[in-house]
């Protein structure tokens, strides 16, 4: 099963159905927080369902169709991050991430993304890695402007969240833009 340790904070791994109740807990606690950006919080209702969507990350894993990896920080799952889904024929790959609100601020995520962009490229042979967040979340689009992501373009009511549709912005990164030695 997929481990990685990334430095002596942080490690990543394939989720798995044990993990369901510490994850709802972690979304439980700050519903508000995560729902101003992401669109299924409200179909979260209880571990049955964070164990259902457990279950379907792994047969997506299974079916080289997504890689969705708990964010263990000190031992404690953090937040999520992974590829939401493959392109195989383009070698694309795209990444979706949240973090629990007491965990924001202490560059978790941009770790996190530095090491699964690492994995996409060289161990998946990707060639172009994306990363799409709403115009206004500017926590989000700061984790792939700092890591020299290229503002690709606005894509207009990309997404609808609850009640209202947002724009997004899209990143790309192609695998020979990344130096995997810059030290972050
Ligand atoms: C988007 C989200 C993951 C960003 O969290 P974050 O903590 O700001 O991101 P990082 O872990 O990369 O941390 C960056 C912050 O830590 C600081 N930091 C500390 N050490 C750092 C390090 N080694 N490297 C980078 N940043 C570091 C940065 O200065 C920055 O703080 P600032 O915002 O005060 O400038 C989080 O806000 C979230 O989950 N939001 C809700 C869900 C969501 O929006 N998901 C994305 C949908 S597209």
């Amino acid at each position: 099963m997929f481990t990685f340790e990334i430095d002596e904070e942080i490690t990543l791994k394939l989720l798995n159905e044990s993990d369901a109740e510490e994850m709802f807990q972690l979304i439980d606690n700050c519903r508000e927080y995560l729902r101003e950006w992401l669109g299924w919080i409200d179909g979260t209702k209880n571990v049955y369902d964070s164990k259902q969507f457990i279950k379907g990350c792994i047969r997506l894993y299974e079916e080289r169709q997504g890689l969705t990896l708990g964010i263990f920080f000190h031992g404690k799952l953090a937040g999520v991050i992974g590829f939401n889904s493959f392109d195989w024929t383009n070698r694309i790959g795209v990444i979706g991430y949240w973090l629990g609100n007491q965990f924001q601020g202490e560059g978790i995520m941009t770790r996190a993304v530095i090491a699964v962009i690492d994995y996409g490229f060289q161990q998946l042979g990707l060639n172009r890695i994306e990363i799409r967040a709403a115009y206004e979340n500017y926590k989000s689009r700061a984790i792939p402007e700092r890591l020299g992501f290229m503002q690709e373009g606005q894509i207009r009511q990309g997404e609808w969240l609850y009640d209202h549709f947002v724009d997004l912005i899209q990143y790309g990164l192609l695998a020979s833009e990344w130096d995997s030695e810059r030290g972050f």
